[in-house]
């Protein structure tokens, strides 16, 4: 018997289930299908049509590393910027030395800091510069998990600095040139904690959903006028931010980055572009919200318990800055 001559045929009850079953797993099958489209098969644009810079914040270590890496080998030259200039330069030295035929630029900055003064001087730096892609990607997470009453009142203020001034006014810097052209791609690096109620990270989750809200309304915004703006929303990769080592479901940056490059500059307004990330999101949609806040509550607790214990053998080692 088909499935729909037993639907019309079994009670009503049996019949509302099963179809109701049919339609979470075509939904399913169609999010695999147009997901594995999207991340294994349709081409990634040539972003050098952009223009030839593009700007990457948080340049020197994980996801914005491997961004200016990845970008460098697609032929753009290199904005890196980031706070220690050391490690900018060796960044520079490393890109320099594997790809030929472009140029990388550095700029200090440290977005913690990143007052009128601070943004003046960036500005100008971008000056003249044809800047095709932006990836907003620097931002920082509590050390581990706390109450909001619980963090000092610096860092509840570096969090909004680092994770939401530097996305609003990197956007502003680039965006009249990009208008002028036609064209452009801004990624901000958001995260999946933005999608979900997330206790005990309140002010990360909240700061990465404004990011998620921005990427939005700047798409809709510009799109027609040849402008993407895209919110990439991973969960965990493998970073120092993560403190988590590489396994099935937490890929390491260049692994992440490889698929993210994907879709820049296709106007998907807020991506998973890691396939794993993707389906934990699916599954994670279908959980009601007070049952997966109840879950995140108590792994963030543990979390917490630990970090406490942490803190209170470095103090007691005159280590705790
Ligand atoms: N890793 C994850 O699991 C994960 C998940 C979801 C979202 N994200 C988001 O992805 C982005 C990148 O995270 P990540 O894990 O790649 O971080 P990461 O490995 O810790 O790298 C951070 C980068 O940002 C720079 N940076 C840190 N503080 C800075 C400051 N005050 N001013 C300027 N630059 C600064 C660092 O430069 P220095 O070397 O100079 O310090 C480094 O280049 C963040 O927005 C994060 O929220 C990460």
């Amino acid at each position: 018997m088909s499935s729909i001559a037993y639907i019309t045929e079994a009670p009503p009850l049996v019949a509302g289930l099963t179809a109701l079953g049919l339609l979470v797993a075509l939904s399913f099958f169609v999010k695999i299908l147009s997901s594995t489209y999207n991340t294994f098969l349709r081409p990634g644009k040539d972003l050098k049509k952009l223009g030839k810079w593009a700007v990457v914040t948080g340049a020197t270590d994980g996801i914005g590393k491997a961004y200016a890496m990845g970008l460098a080998k697609k032929g753009m030259s290199i904005v890196l910027i980031s706070r220690t200039e050391s490690k900018l330069k060796e960044v520079k030295k490393e890109i320099e030395t594997k790809y030929s035929g472009i140029e990388v630029k550095h700029i200090v900055c440290d977005y913690s800091k990143f007052d009128k003064k601070a943004q003046d001087d960036l500005k100008k730096q971008l000056v003249g510069l044809e800047v095709g892609v932006l990836v907003n990607n620097v931002g920082v997470s509590y050390r581990y998990p706390r109450y909001f009453h619980e963090l000092p009142d610096d860092e509840v203020q570096n969090l909004l600095t680092m994770n939401i001034d530097s996305v609003v006014w990197m956007t502003r810097f680039v965006l009249p040139g990009m208008i002028d052209r036609k064209k452009g791609a801004i990624v901000n690096i958001s995260s999946g904690s933005a999608l979900y109620t997330l206790p005990l990270l309140a002010e990360y989750s909240g700061a990465k959903s404004f990011v998620e809200k921005f990427s939005r309304a700047i798409n809709a915004e510009y799109k027609s006028k040849g402008i993407t703006c895209q919110c990439q929303a991973p969960f965990y990769v493998a970073t120092k931010l993560a403190k988590m080592r590489k396994s099935f479901s937490v890929p390491d940056p260049n692994q992440f980055v490889g698929l993210a490059l994907k879709w820049v500059g296709y106007p998907d307004c807020v991506v998973q572009p890691f396939w794993v990330h993707a389906v934990q999101g699916w599954v994670m949609h279908r959980v009601p919200d007070s049952i997966l806040a109840w879950f995140i509550m108590n792994m963030h607790l543990a979390i917490r318990k630990k970090g406490i214990n942490k803190d209170l053998k470095l103090a007691s080692e005159g280590k705790l800055e």
